[in-house]
């Protein structure tokens, strides 16, 4: 069923200014017409949902100023876009983001979207037969449940006792009564924000950080503290301390276990110390574990709050979108005392999870033992061919995998990430530029590529990267012929 649409009222709009930090270096360096670039970068915004759809951009002028470009450039960029359907304008109204009207139901998967290539996306596909044995189970089950009303505020029972236990197992004792069920780690962060955080309060990620954490806080009207995390030296606590000695910030929120994008891995030290600033400066900390369990060189410690003090407030995230499917739609909440105060918030924002979805989900983390060794050794796999395609695509770029997760965080030679993006997107390929994955955009050297598609397209589509990548920095070099004069490194 494809959606229809009528003419659009703007749901907020974005000025110039703001609208050209968050393009970046968005300037073609070969001879790719600036209209076009900028196009582009507008649409890999749009489609990565760093601005949303119903937005209005700025006006022409306005935005040709504020770029230093002609007016004709904005023009022509605004015109592309109408063209591919990503802008409807009406006379005497600022236009509107919008996306094409034929995109189907499911974009993701068919109509013109079919043949893109994700690289955006960092989520596995579904073990087939886990999930079919999943919902086998929950038909059997369901019987127990048709006679009530199927609503469970807190979650279902038979899921917050597997997922006690499992944190139980992880070296943290856990009833069912701490765990309120959610509808994945995003929907927990929400609930989490709509609880302890009003809008204006400073908040306190890592940069780079996963991209739907800013776009949660965004959309919370947050203030954003970056906590910058480095790839060589990983998190620096002291860097926190001062932080939250100084800006008092309302949360803080931390993805120690393979971290989104980097992959790296809290060692237990540092997250004693996390649980000893929560206890110093009275602030809360929540702990996304959303990718713990796909540690592929190694396990992950005990998770952080087992190793804080009773003063401390810890708030752990859960979810079982990247060890069974995204498409489950489960997650959960772990806090210390029972969660009341989350569940008001859990309750206005979606009543209570899918019975059906639930008992799957229950049945999955159950499992987990069964299914999850192969699942981390086809990503092992997968890892593998990436930074093999990767050091024939960009044989200058510095990858440093951190252990685990879905994701590596690739530096390129040259500063050229978002122009990248936008070339890829003309090459069949979505592609995450490290500004996705920063408060006030940036990381400009990086690039975020997720090992989740299968092998052959993988390798189809960081071809294709590193080729987006040439035409970006106006290069019609082959790889492994030296464009930068930088030395040519693959940290493995
Ligand atoms: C660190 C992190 N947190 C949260 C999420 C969102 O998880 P869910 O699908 O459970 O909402 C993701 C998904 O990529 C993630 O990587």
């Amino acid at each position: 069923m494809a959606i229809s649409r009528s003419e659009l009222t703007p749901t907020g709009a974005i000025g110039a200014h703001a609208l050209a930090r968050r393009l970046g270096p968005w300037r073609p360096a070969g001879p790719r017409p600036a209209y076009a670039a900028l196009a582009d970068a507008v649409r890999v915004l749009l489609l990565d949902g760093r601005v949303s759809v119903g937005t209005a951009v700025p006006s022409e002028r306005s935005l040709a100023e504020v770029l230093d470009v002609s007016r004709t450039t904005v023009a022509g960029a605004y015109a592309a876009l109408r063209d591919t359907g990503h802008l409807q304008s009406r006379q005497g109204a600022r236009s509107v983001l919008v996306l094409p009207v034929d995109m189907p139901a499911e974009p993701f998967d068919h109509g013109d979207e079919a043949d893109v290539c994700r690289l955006n996306i960092a989520a596995p596909s579904a073990p087939d037969q886990v999930v079919h044995d999943a919902f086998r189970y929950a038909l059997e089950c369901a019987p127990a449940y048709l006679s009530g009303a199927g609503v469970y505020p807190s979650g279902l029972r038979v899921l917050t006792e597997v997922v006690a236990r499992r944190y139980s197992e992880r070296g943290l004792p856990t009833r069912p009564e701490q765990i309120l069920v959610t509808a994945g780690a995003q929907h927990a962060l929400r609930v989490v924000l709509d609880t302890l955080v009003s809008p204006g309060e400073s908040v306190v990620v890592e940069q780079p950080t996963y991209s739907g954490t800013l776009q949660a806080l965004a959309r919370h009207r947050a203030r954003v503290v970056a906590l910058p995390l480095d790839t060589s030296h990983g998190w620096d606590l002291d860097h926190l301390e001062s932080i939250l000695r100084l800006q008092r910030p309302a949360l803080v929120c931390m993805n120690p276990d393979f971290h989104n994008p980097t992959g790296l891995l809290l060692a237990a030290d540092g997250r004693r110390r996390l649980g000893e600033l929560s206890a110093r400066y009275g602030v809360p900390i929540v702990i996304d574990e959303t990718v713990v369990e796909l540690g592929l060189d190694r396990a992950a410690p005990a998770p952080v709050a087992a190793f804080a003090s009773r003063r401390a407030q810890v708030i752990t995230i859960g979810s079982v979108s990247k060890t069974v499917w995204s498409g489950l739609r489960v997650g959960w909440i772990r806090t210390e005392a029972p969660p009341d105060p989350f569940a008001v918030a859990r309750y206005d924002l979606g009543i209570s999870g899918s019975v059906m979805d639930q008992l799957a989900a229950a049945y999955a983390v159950d499992e987990l033992a069964s299914f999850l060794p192969g699942r981390l050794d086809t990503l092992r796999a997968q890892r593998a061919v990436a930074l093999d395609a990767l050091g024939d695509a960009l044989p200058d770029a510095v990858i440093t995998p951190g252990g685990g997760g879905l994701c590596l965080w690739v530096r390129l030679p040259r500063p050229a990430a978002t122009a990248t993006a936008a070339a890829a997107v003309g090459l069949g390929v979505r592609l995450t530029p490290g500004s996705g994955f920063a408060p006030d955009g940036g990381l400009e050297n990086y690039i975020r590529i997720p090992y989740t598609l299968g092998s052959d397209e993988l390798r189809r589509g960081i071809d294709l990267v590193g080729r987006a990548y040439r035409q970006a920095i106006g290069s019609g070099a082959e790889p492994g012929e030296d464009e930068t004069g930088l030395p040519g490194r693959l940290a493995v």
